[in-house]
C-alpha cells in the first residue's frame, strides 16, 4: 500500500489503537491517522486535544502523519490521495458493523479499498469509551493508555468534577 488512512474518533487513543497503527505501518509507505472532527459520540476531548494525544502516542513512528478530517471519510481519502482505509476487527461483534461501513464506503468510492487487521488479543476488549468509563469510576487504566493520555484523562476528570459535568454521563453516551 502506498498511502493508507487509519480513521477514528480517538477519544482518547488507547494502546489498542497504537498496536493497530504499528501493524498497519508495516504494510504501507505512508499512513495517515485520520481524527474525525465531528462525531455523534459524546466526547471528552476536543479535536485539538485528541490530535495532540494521538501525535504524542505515535511520535516514535516514522511514515505516520496525523490529520483531522471532517465530512465523508472517502472524500478525505480522495483529497489526500490514499487508496486504502485500515480498520481493526477486535471481535466477531465488530464484524457486521465494519462490513457494513466497508461496503458503504466501497459504494461511495469504488477505487478505495478497506483492509482489516486484527489487533493484539490483549487489547481485543479495549475501547475508548470503556477506558473513559473505568477512569470515571476510579479504576486503573494505566495498562490501556500511554502515561500522557492517562494524565490527560485524569485532568479531564478533575475539571469535569469541578464543573459538576461528570464525565460518567459522557462515557455512558459513547
Ligand atoms: N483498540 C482499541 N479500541 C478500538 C480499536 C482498537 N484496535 N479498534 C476500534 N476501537 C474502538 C474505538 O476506540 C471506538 O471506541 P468508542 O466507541 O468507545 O469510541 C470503537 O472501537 C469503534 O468505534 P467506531 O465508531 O467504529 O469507530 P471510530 O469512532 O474509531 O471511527 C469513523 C468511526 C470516524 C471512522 C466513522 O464514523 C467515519 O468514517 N466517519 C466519517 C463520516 C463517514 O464517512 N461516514 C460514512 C461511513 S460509511
Amino acid at each position: 500500500m502506498k498511502k493508507a488512512i487509519y480513521p477514528g474518533t480517538f477519544d482518547p487513543i488507547t494502546l489498542g489503537h497504537i498496536d493497530m497503527v504499528q501493524r498497519a505501518v508495516k504494510g504501507c509507505e505512508h499512513l495517515i491517522v485520520g481524527v474525525a472532527r465531528s462525531t455523534p459520540k459524546n466526547v471528552w476531548f476536543s479535536v485539538e486535544e485528541r490530535v495532540e494525544l494521538v501525535k504524542d502516542a505515535l511520535k516514535h513512528l516514522v511514515n505516520v502523519e496525523v490529520q483531522v478530517f471532517e465530512g465523508l471519510l472517502v472524500e478525505f481519502a480522495r483529497k489526500v490521495d490514499a487508496g486504502f482505509l485500515i480498520r481493526g476487527v477486535r471481535a466477531f461483534s465488530d464484524f457486521e458493523y465494519e462490513l457494513q461501513m466497508a461496503l458503504m464506503n466501497r459504494k461511495l468510492a469504488p477505487e478505495i479499498e478497506t483492509m482489516f487487521l486484527m489487533p493484539a488479543e490483549e487489547y481485543s476488549y479495549v475501547s475508548s469509551s470503556r477506558v473513559r468509563e473505568i477512569c470515571a469510576l476510579g479504576g486503573d487504566i494505566a495498562r490501556y493508555v500511554t502515561p500522557t493520555t492517562l494524565e490527560a484523562l485524569q485532568s479531564k476528570l478533575i475539571s469535569h468534577q469541578h464543573t459538576k459535568d461528570t464525565p460518567r454521563r459522557s462515557a455512558a453516551g459513547g
